[in-house]
């Protein structure tokens, strides 16, 4: 197709003849190509098309069972100095790795299609966004790329015969022997899995894995792991962040960025619909921003994703009713259950699931079994335009300006509800020891809280404490700090005695984000407390709502003991950092400590 740009194209050839695919196809991102490929799909039985009338171009896959989620374990940084990945991330030398990649993707495309993806993170040509071509020989990919990102001819133009791209190599690792049938789900068995990142060259190599963010590279691989490397050298931010548009009733609208680790609520704050009248909320993203100062001194955000890959279970018409309008149509459905009459149906979806449902393990589904029909990563992929409360400036190429950033996660006791952090310093020290319980949305972790900075535990692509000192180091690039978001954190996940949620979440979120929004527009008060600023319980707007005033206190309250053990944890937590563990930071939480003492 393009041949023009001979640095790809010889990329594109060598990697070819390594791999030996049976055939090369450039995307051109067409729906000619896209259709072609979901056909294929339903040929060789990887895929089933959904009933057109209530589900208009939508698919339906399930997944290998060892192959449902991120990887961690398999997911390395590759620098030359250990210490540059940091004691949080896995770690290989990058000739090591690539000595052993090299042997893996040896002939490992034989029987295969090699598909060329050029795709583009942000909107096409936009002067914050980044090009990257992904080469893998997953159809499955390249369809959900065609959702994710902006993919095909239009990047290679914009590439012309020179231009900058992010190499990102991609393999289910499962060369087909002649005659051999494919499996539904290709890939190669966990300790055979390589997520690999290279920082220093720019480049993705990914092994074994066809699911989301292991697979669909320009996601976690590059938005997140790559870009914070790129953020970190050129002064900006690449966070794992929702972007949403506030309106409070008299019309004044701010955005806000919101930091929740995975399947911690970003896709559901994004678009949820306030329970408040007179306040509207739209969506920007609802998973990654890319965020630079401009000339007017204000943080811009981007997103720049096209689609969502969200969570389904508990995705529901009461809960997030905007994502279920998202998948209404051409949306692939990865991992859910599926109904006799060619529906998808999952756990919290609203309403039970009809007799003769399969799993996503393709068994018959039954409540009485107790084996869930979609499993808890099962994921949709939309495109973002399809959200009925999509922002008008959500491909805006200069972004939105930021007002605040929100922390948050599974705390389900300790953390309050809401409070706000006394500076920049004090917020970058709230990141910095988020913690939060596990979910599904990895392989292999062990149940409870863990420790997730900034929701970047798993997608930071350089030394942790190094990112520490990035986010400090932004106040001193602020051209004017006033205008710095405000910094706060959040918590719908407290709960009661007998383990319920005491926080109704969802579209009642706006009632925090209005005491937020209040704050960041000066009409709002706030007591100070050893950990930041909190609301009165009766600062919280509760009208119409069913919480008690005693379930107020409980969720605003703050506890020192409870903070005084959690203060030994963010010490256990700060020592895999050493000495280069930013010293502001030590001096945070020497302040919390003495602020906790008092
Ligand atoms: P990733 O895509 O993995 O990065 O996750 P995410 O942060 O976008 O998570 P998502 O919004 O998909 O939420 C995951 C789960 O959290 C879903 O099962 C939701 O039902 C649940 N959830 C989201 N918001 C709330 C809330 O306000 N309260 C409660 N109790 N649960 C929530
Ligand atoms: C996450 O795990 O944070 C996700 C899903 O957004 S994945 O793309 O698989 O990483
Ligand atoms: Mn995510």
């Amino acid at each position: 197709m393009n041949m023009k740009h001979k640095r790809l194209e010889q990329w594109v050839k060598e990697w070819a003849e390594w791999c030996q695919p049976d055939a090369v196809h450039w995307c051109d991102g067409s729906e000619e190509e896209n259709q072609r490929l979901l056909d294929l799909m339903v040929k060789s039985g990887a895929a089933i098309k959904l009933n057109e009338s209530k589900r208009p171009g939508c698919y339906y896959f399930q997944s290998d069972p060892s192959d449902v989620a991120r990887v961690e374990d398999r997911t390395f940084i590759c620098t030359s100095n250990k210490e540059d990945a940091g004691p949080t991330n896995n770690w290989m030398a990058p000739d090591e790795m690539k000595r052993i990649l090299k042997e893996a993707f040896r002939g490992c495309v034989k029987g295969r299609t090699m598909y060329v993806i050029p795709f583009s993170m942000g909107p096409l040509g936009s002067p914050i966004s980044h090009i990257g071509v992904e080469l893998t020989d997953s159809p499955y990919v390249v369809v959900n790329m065609r959702i994710m990102t902006r993919m095909g001819k239009a990047v290679l133009d914009l590439l012309g015969s020179d231009g900058e791209f992010v190499p990102c190599v991609h393999s289910v690792g499962a060369p087909l022997q002649p005659g051999q049938k494919d499996a539904k789900w290709p890939c190669a068995p966990i300790e055979k899995k390589y997520i690999s990142h290279f920082p220093e060259t720019n480049e993705i190599w990914s092994y074994g894995s066809g699911y989301g963010g292991n697979a669909l590279l320009g996601k976690k691989c590059f938005a997140l792991r790559i870009a914070s490397n790129m953020a970190r050298r050129d002064g900006w931010l690449a966070e794992h962040m929702l972007i949403m548009g506030i309106t409070n009733p008299r019309g004044v609208k701010k955005y806000i960025a919101a930091a929740f680790p995975s399947a911690c609520g970003k896709t559901n704050l994004a678009m949820m619909i306030p329970t408040l009248p007179g306040w509207k909320v739209e969506c920007v993203g609802d998973d990654i921003a890319w965020m630079k100062f401009g000339k007017d001194g204000q943080l811009y955000a981007i997103n720049p994703e096209a689609g969502f890959f969200g969570v389904a279970p508990y995705t529901s018409m009461d809960t997030n009713p905007n994502a279920m309008l998202s998948c209404r149509a051409n949306t692939i459905f990865t991992n859910t259950a599926l109904t006799p009459d060619g529906d998808i149906w999952w756990e919290g979806i609203g309403y039970d699931a009809p007799e003769g449902t399969i799993t996503w393990t393709n068994e018959k589904y039954s409540k009485e079994s107790g084996k869930p029909g979609a499993h808890p990563n099962a994921r949709f992929t939309a495109p973002a335009s399809q959200c009925p409360v999509i922002d008008k400036d959500w491909e805006n190429p200069g972004g939105v300006p930021i007002s605040a950033f929100l922390f948050g996660g599974r705390r389900p006791s300790t953390v309050p509800l809401v409070y706000e952090a006394f500076d920049w310093k004090h917020g970058v020290f709230i990141g910095s020891v988020m913690g939060s319980e596990v979910t599904a949305a990895a392989i292999g972790l062990k149940a409870g809280v863990r420790r997730d900075p900034f929701a970047m535990l798993p997608f930071c692509g350089y030394n942790m404490a190094d990112y520490f000192a990035h986010w400090l180091r932004i106040e001193q690039l602020a051209p004017d700090k006033t205008k710095l978001p405000r910094i706060f954190n959040v918590n719908w996940f407290r709960k009661d005695s007998n383990g319920k949620f005491i926080w109704p979440g969802y579209g009642e979120n706006i009632r925090v984000l209005k005491w937020i929004f209040e704050r960041i527009t000066g009409q709002a008060d706030a007591i100070s407390t050893p950990i930041g600023y909190l609301p009165k319980p009766e600062d919280i707007d509760t009208s119409g709502l069913k919480t008690t005033p005693d379930q107020m206190k409980e969720l605003l309250s703050v506890d020192n003991s409870l903070w005084k053990a959690e203060l030994e944890l963010i010490d256990e937590h700060y020592t895999k950092f050493g000495n280069r563990l930013p010293q502001a930071l030590k001096e945070e939480r020497n302040k919390l400590a003495q602020r906790l003492q008092a």
